[in-house]
């Protein structure tokens, strides 16, 4: 009980869209005071990146999805005192989140950072990227729309560029570079551990 206060003191949820909003049909345009291009990070996790890029690029709208409610607490509390409107987000699988709330052709960027890579051979089914996840980036993109990945795991970014590469559907287009303000907590983390990042960038192709 004391906890539970404790948080709601904490965290005002302001740019959190409640669980209970999000289900089929939520327009998440209507959620932004201002209309502009929609731009996703998925497994935004501490924000840095997306609160950079929004402060930078106040007429696109972003949209922080990730499974870890902490995480996203901890971004809407700071991204408030920050006085930034142009971010929401939500808490879910994103996979779950992309198919059953964004509506197809709506996504200008999807930007995918330092995914959880599942290492063991045995448990790499669970990645994300993968043939279902990149047929739903592709609905949900805009036509030119672009995907954004970087990780650190070689054998996780070969196997993304087979992907990409092999889907007639993208085109590779020169990878994204973040400035030093819009780099991840991962990308610092790893960067301090001499782990470069491998970055890719692919562009849905018009029709
Ligand atoms: C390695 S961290 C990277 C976080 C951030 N992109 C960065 O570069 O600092 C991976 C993040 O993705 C989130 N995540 C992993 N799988 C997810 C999924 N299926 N749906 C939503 N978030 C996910 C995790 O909770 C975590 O915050």
């Amino acid at each position: 009980m004391v906890r539970e206060r404790t948080k709601n003191r904490d965290f005002q949820d302001i740019l959190i869209i409640p669980a209970t909003d999000v289900k089929p049909g939520l327009d998440i345009s209507s959620q932004y005071p201002t209309p502009g291009p929609l731009e996703v990070d998925v497994g935004c996790g501490r924000g840095r990146f997306l609160q950079a890029r929004a402060l930078s690029h106040p007429h696109i709208n972003f949209l922080g999805i990730d499974r870890v409610s902490l995480r996203l607490r901890k971004i809407d509390r700071r991204a408030n005192q920050a006085g930034l409107a142009n971010i929401r987000l939500i808490q879910g699988n994103a996979l779950h989140v992309i198919q059953d709330i964004l509506t197809p052709g709506s996504v200008s960027v999807f930007y995918i950072f330092y995914p959880d890579p599942w290492p063991k051979r045995r448990h790499q089914n669970h990645r994300l990227v993968s043939p279902p996840f990149i047929d739903l980036l592709h609905a949900t993109l805009i036509e030119s729309g672009s995907i954004h990945l970087c990780t650190d795991h070689v054998d996780y970014f070969l196997a993304i560029q087979k992907l990409f590469t092999a889907d007639s559907r993208f085109v590779e287009i020169p990878h994204f570079l973040p400035c030093a303000e819009e780099e991840t907590d991962f990308g610092i983390l790893f960067r301090t551990q001499d782990r470069p990042a491998r970055r890719c960038s692919f562009q849905k192709k018009p029709l």
